[in-house]
């Protein structure tokens, strides 16, 4: 997975396929290479710290597991942090953004919401605990869903082309360079072998693209294992009638043989669609979706 090499990896695709488990799963990875890892979940129902069997994060970032920190960034809270940063007091903050009318106009400006918490996410990406030595050696966004992730990532380019030098300009400059430089940062998309996850894929494979980002892997998840092969399929299929125990097992096994066909075509029109590396990851029957399902996509991963 190509993702592993980064400074700032972003994993996408639609809600439900995974994102979450895969983006705490890469930590577990780069933990175990010795990495210090931070997770970024963006405003959401808190999902990568509870996988762990950590309680949720909230804003300020935590250690859930040795090397691995997860947390949520919301707009308000990273718009605190970015107006003090701007204006360089917190008592001046609360004097000009937490002012009612400031307040109601900020909020009225499309995109601030991920601006700030893209902001925040990318300083993440160059703060220094020292001089040459990055708090994180990388940096995994759990990217929200389709269209609200090409939302985020396009802030930089859109308030490039739309805002006068200045400040903002400056900001929307350096986010723009590290989110756009293939050595630093890499984007992922994720899907399962469906048909509204597939195409949503393609979708935003060629959204991403039109961005020029540097997308990097194609993460096959939820892979139902190629237990028969085309013959085998043929005489389930003939033997679904046999007197039981034969015939019921037949059934579910032909069921299953449909099922890994079906999602290695769905494989194989993404790979068609989408030229990047593709991983797959199996299916995994787990009881409980926890560090353990966590541990076995980890192991997948680097498989
Ligand atoms: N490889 C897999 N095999 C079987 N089930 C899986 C696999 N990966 C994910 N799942 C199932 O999908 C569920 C959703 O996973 P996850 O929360 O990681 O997705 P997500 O994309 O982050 O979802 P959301 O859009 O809600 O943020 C998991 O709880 C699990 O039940
Ligand atoms: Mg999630």
């Amino acid at each position: 997975v190509n993702l592993l090499d980064k400074r700032l990896a972003i994993v996408t695709g639609k809600g439900g396929v995974g994102r979450s488990t895969i983006s705490a799963a890469l930590a577990l990875i780069l933990a175990g290479r010795g990495k210090r890892v931070l997770v970024c979940e963006v405003n959401a129902r808190e999902r990568v710290a509870p996988l762990f069997g950590a309680k949720p994060s909230g804003h300020q970032a935590t250690e859930v597991r040795p090397g691995i920190f997860t947390v949520n960034v919301t707009p308000p809270e990273a718009m605190r942090e970015y107006g003090v940063m701007v204006l360089h007091s917190r008592t001046l903050y609360r004097v000009v953004f937490e002012n009612r009318l400031v307040a109601s106009f900020l909020r009225a400006i499309p995109s601030l919401a991920e601006l700030v918490m893209l902001g925040k996410i990318l300083h993440e990406v160059r703060v220094e605990e020292a001089p040459g030595k990055p708090r994180w050696d990388a940096v995994i966004v759990d990217a929200p869903a389709t269209g609200h992730a090409v939302q985020l990532l396009r802030v930089p380019q859109a308030l490039l082309e739309a805002v006068p030098p200045g400040p903002l300009r400056r900001d929307a400059g350096w986010m723009d360079e590290l989110l756009r430089d293939p050595t630093r940062t890499g984007i992922a998309i994720v899907a399962v072998p469906e048909e509204m996850p597939v195409s949503e894929a393609i979708d935003l494979d060629g959204q991403l693209r039109a961005l020029r980002l540097p997308l990097t892997d194609l993460l096959l998840n939820a892979m139902p294992e190629r237990r028969f092969n085309p013959d085998e399929g043929g005489i389930l299929a003939r033997r679904r009638a046999d007197s039981a125990p034969v015939g019921p097992a037949a059934a579910i096994a032909h069921l299953q043989a449909l099922r890994a066909a079906e999602a290695g075509r769905y494989g194989q029109r993404l790979r068609e669609a989408i030229s990047l590396p593709a991983v797959e990851i199996p299916f995994l029957a787990a009881e409980r979706w926890d560090q353990r399902a966590v541990g076995q996509v980890a192991a997948a991963l680097e498989r």
